[in-house]
């Protein structure tokens, strides 16, 4: 395991944390401190020099002045399933652990709003939610385990952003711990705000480098009570692609609208010992279509329709989820896709986002790359969205960061993003992975401004620091 470099931290220091927040909460052997030296990103490991879990803004308010004062390295952590390494210690230093400030505070059912610690796991929110008949809808795939404040932190998506929104949509209010250890709330518990900068929205999104959230207000809004599920066979991958904007042309917006390549529902179908989704030799992927609402005649309608519009695509024969349990069956192998498919050794993942209708050019532009830089990919991700996950697989490379040929490629890949007006992460942030190819993205100009904006809140570039940009 690569240890990183030795930084400012002293056994002093660790005496200090331990006064802070309690003995126990302060973990320095390699053995516990293994978890912590890796996240879902890639293969990636680096271990950090202490552990420390806090309870309280507080606590994590006098940490942060030590860290501060001496130049020690702090790295966030939620739950540590990201995919793009922002949680991942790369400096050594001081490794945050938000697992026990796991809360929710409040569920208010008069403004529809609920307040909670980020150390809750996203599901265990939205089934709490659900309970008062509330919604909470961003769901990404990881939701049975990641925490709610790692989801700000990458502004996360999923299944459902294609219809209700990422969750920035829904983030009204936070209380951050800033680098220099002072506690701060963004903004207020309201649904609009022209008052000020928007710190709210500045700090979702930021990947733990502008401030440690250590409150999260959300909005929520009134469960719908349907949904229909169907899954339509293609046996091209072009035409699958094809048929996903004629959906929004044709004045229908599904609450999941998923696109997953036939190589990758074989490797997830077989790790979760599935035989909900069809496998045939004709057949090159399928669309998830998924639409939701309070009248069921009107869902049964559309469904219908989009049926009929896949008809012009080429789409074969539908499979509707006829009860709850098949409807969740479908889910968790989609959901499971990511990893699965890491597991059978694509284990480079990307989070491309395109205009929809771009979709195809996309989709084609992979597989030509593929051919020309000689690596394997397979495409699932939320086709909706226009947000494609690109799953690589490449003999004898397991990681993307520091490989030249990998380099290389993912460079030709994200210039061709460009190229057809998108950018190079829809929901999982840039983290370490994806910081070198920023260039792509912005100019120096919009760089400076973000390296500005860094250096007000972090003076001293300790919360996180080379992830996103270099500072
Ligand atoms: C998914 C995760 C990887 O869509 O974003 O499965
Ligand atoms: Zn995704």
């Amino acid at each position: 395991m690569e240890i990183a470099v030795k930084t400012n931290l002293t056994s002093q220091h660790i005496e200090s944390f331990k006064k802070i927040v309690g003995e126990s909460f302060v973990v320095a052997d390699e053995e516990s401190m293994e978890k912590y030296s890796h996240d879902e990103t890639e293969t990636l490991r680096f271990l950090p020099e202490v552990v420390i879990k806090p309870r309280t803004a507080e606590e994590i308010g006098s940490i942060m002045k030590i860290c501060n004062r001496d130049r020690i390295p702090v790295t966030p952590r939620g739950a540590g399933t990201g995919l793009s390494g922002g949680a991942l210690p790369h400096l050594g230093g001081v490794l945050l652990s938000m697992e026990r400030m796991n809360t929710i505070l409040k569920i208010d059912e008069k403004n529809l709003q609920v307040t909670t610690e980020p150390g809750v796991i996203t599901e265990v929110l939205q089934n709490a939610v659900k309970e008062k008949g509330l919604f909470y809808p961003p769901d990404p795939s990881s939701r049975g385990s990641c925490f709610i404040g790692g989801n700000i932190a990458a502004n996360s998506g999923g299944p459902k952003a294609v219809k209700y929104g990422v969750v920035k949509d829904y983030v009204l209010n936070l209380e951050v711990v800033l680098p220099t250890g002072e506690i701060i709330w963004t903004g207020a518990n309201v649904l609009k705000n022209s008052t000020g900068y928007n710190l709210t929205q500045l700090m979702v999104g930021s990947e733990g480098t502008l401030g440690i959230v250590t409150k999260i207000v959300l909005k929520l809004i009134p469960l719908p009570k349907y949904d229909l599920l169907m899954l339509v066979p293609f046996a091209s991958l072009e035409k699958a692609s094809e048929a996903v904007s004629a959906i929004f042309r044709a004045g229908f917006v599904p609450s999941g609208l998923e696109l997953v390549e036939i190589d990758a529902l074989k490797i997830t179908s077989k790790m979760v010992d599935s035989f909900a989704v069809p496998i045939t030799d004709d057949i090159a992927a399928h669309l998830i279509i998924e639409v939701d609402g309070n009248n069921m005649e009107v869902l049964m309608s559309d469904m219908e329709q989009i049926a009929g519009l896949m008809g012009e695509f080429e789409g074969g024969e539908i499979f509707f989820a006829d009860d709850a349990q098949q409807k969740a069956e479908l889910w968790k192998v989609r959901r499971r896709t990511a990893e699965a498919v890491k597991l059978a050794g694509y284990t480079i993942e990307e989070d491309t986002v395109v205009p929809r209708a771009a979709l195809p050019a996309l989709i084609k532009g992979v597989k030509e790359l593929g051919r020309q830089y000689n690596f394997h990919a397979v495409c699932y991700g939320h086709a909706g969205d226009g947000n494609l996950h690109i799953r690589i697989k490449k003999e004898g490379t397991s990681d993307s960061l520091g490989d030249p040929e990998m380099t290389k490629s993912l460079r030709a890949l994200f210039e061709l993003v460009k190229e057809l007006g998108g950018t190079i992460s829809g929901e999982h942030g840039v983290g370490l992975i994806q910081k070198g190819f920023m260039d792509i993205m912005f100019d120096q100009t919009q760089l400076q401004l973000m390296r500005g904006i860094k250096k007000v809140f972090d003076p001293n570039n300790i919360l996180n620091a080379g992830k996103v940009f270099d500072a």
